[in-house]
Formats: structure tokens, C-alpha cells, sequence
């Protein structure tokens, strides 16, 4: 099989990217218009996808998909088990970056930032929405610990389904993050392969002024990089 040389060709329906085309100079706009587009086609999957990346306090990476499960000028959140990998990273150093790929519109948006933890209340909304087999898997899982086999897991079930009929109770260390960012970036590929990328983020203080740099709305600033 020919690796190498797997390749599409990407954009052939959209057009540039162009700062002037950007009516609202504002990066959580800017995320909600493309993302609008890309969940509202039959297409996709599952818009939502974006693969996390956390590290150690030390500077070990890793990364993993979530879904996104809700997003406004604060942050983008997601849930998980605060006992994960994950969640542990997360812990010693608050540092995530989020990335999606939307293969349809050959569009990358890169989130880089802290998180914070969402409260446990908001946690308790959003698990008691889930359907009840996704609720009984949080249960019974020790996200990231190393097990046996497959039947663990479905023993854990077989009781928990027993023991909680309807209402099941929230794992007590399971819960939110948000990722406020600092930086978040678009790319739009291209089939001509010279992408666009315009990158906002918020400035360092004292920042001089830089010719490449622009200002935009509500204090980001946004450059265009090459791809
Ligand atoms: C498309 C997709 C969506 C996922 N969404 C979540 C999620 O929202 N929360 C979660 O904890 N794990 C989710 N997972 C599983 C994670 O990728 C991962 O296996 C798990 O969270 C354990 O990661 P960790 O050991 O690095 O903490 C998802 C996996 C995929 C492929």
C-alpha cells in the first residue's frame, strides 16, 4: 500500500480565506459560524469530535479525542473522569490544546489554553441527560486503569444494572472542564496546498506593536501564518 502517496485534494467548493471576508473579527464568532456549517451537513459524523491534548507537569504529552458539549466566549467544554489520565495531567498542569478536523470543508480549528473544573452541579446536569447505557458505562468504569479483561467491565455492568434500575447516580470524581483559551486558530485548506491560517490570540502585556499583527474585537489580536 502506497502511503506516501495518499493524498486529497482539499477545498475545491470553498474559496479563500481572506482577512476581509471575516465580517466579525472575533474568534468565538468565527468558531460558531464554521461550526454551525459543518454540524448542520448530513455529512458529518460528528462535529463535535476534537482531540485533547494534555501533558505532565514535566512536559509529557498526550492527547485523545472528546466531545464537545458546549461552548460560549468563556471556553469549550467537555466531561470526563477527573481520575483519568486525563484528569490527572490536567491536575498537575492546566495546559490543554484542543484541535478539530472537519474533512468536508478541509477546516482545522486549533484551542489552546487552561481549564478550569465546572461545577459538580453542571456535571450533574448533563449526566442525568445521558442516555441510561452511557450513564451505567461511566459507573462501571475506572477510566485509564488497567484491567483483567473485557469481563470486568461487564460484570460491573450486570450489577449496576441490577442495583439502579432508572436513576443512576453521577461517578462522584466524573465531571467538566472548560479550556478558556488564548489562542485559537483557523485553517482552511487549499488545493493549490498554500492553506490559510489566521490565528487569534490574546496579546502578551506590553506588547509592542507588530506590523503583523492586527487588532481585532473584544481584545484578541490575529495574525495570518504560514501554513
Ligand atoms: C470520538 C470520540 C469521542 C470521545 N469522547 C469522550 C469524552 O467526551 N469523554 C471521555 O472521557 N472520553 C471520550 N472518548 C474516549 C477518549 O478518547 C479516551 O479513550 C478516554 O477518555 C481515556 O483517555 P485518557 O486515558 O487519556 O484519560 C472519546 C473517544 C472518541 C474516539
Amino acid at each position: 500500500m502506497d502511503v506516501a502517496g495518499m493524498r486529497v485534494n482539499y477545498n475545491e467548493r470553498t474559496n479563500l480565506f481572506l482577512e476581509e471576508n471575516l465580517e466579525i473579527k472575533e474568534p468565538f464568532y468565527l468558531f460558531d459560524k464554521w461550526f454551525k456549517i459543518v454540524k448542520n451537513d448530513p455529512r458529518t459524523v460528528e462535529a463535535n469530535a476534537m482531540c485533547l491534548a494534555t501533558a505532565t507537569k514535566t512536559g509529557l504529552p498526550s492527547a485523545r479525542f472528546v466531545l464537545l458539549k458546549g461552548y460560549s466566549k468563556e471556553g469549550f467544554t467537555f466531561f470526563t473522569h477527573y481520575t483519568s489520565r486525563k484528569g490527572k495531567e490536567l491536575e498537575e498542569n492546566p495546559n490543554a490544546a484542543l484541535t478539530f478536523y472537519w474533512e468536508h470543508y478541509s477546516r482545522s480549528v486549533r484551542i489552546e489554553g487552561t481549564v478550569e473544573k465546572l461545577p459538580f452541579s453542571d456535571a450533574d446536569n448533563y449526566f442525568s441527560k445521558r442516555p441510561y447505557q452511557s450513564q451505567i458505562g461511566a459507573l462501571c468504569s475506572r477510566q485509564s486503569e488497567p484491567i483483567s479483561g473485557r469481563e470486568v467491565l461487564s460484570c460491573n455492568e450486570r450489577e449496576l444494572k441490577s442495583k439502579y434500575k432508572e436513576e443512576v447516580p453521577r461517578p462522584s470524581l466524573w465531571g467538566g472542564y472548560m479550556v478558556k483559551p488564548h489562542t485559537i486558530e483557523f485553517w482552511q485548506g487549499q488545493t493549490d496546498r498554500i492553506h490559510d491560517r489566521i490565528r487569534f490570540r490574546r496579546p502578551k502585556e506590553n506588547e509592542p506593536d507588530g506590523i503583523l499583527t492586527h487588532e481585532a474585537e473584544e481584545g484578541w489580536v490575529y495574525e495570518r501564518l504560514c501554513p
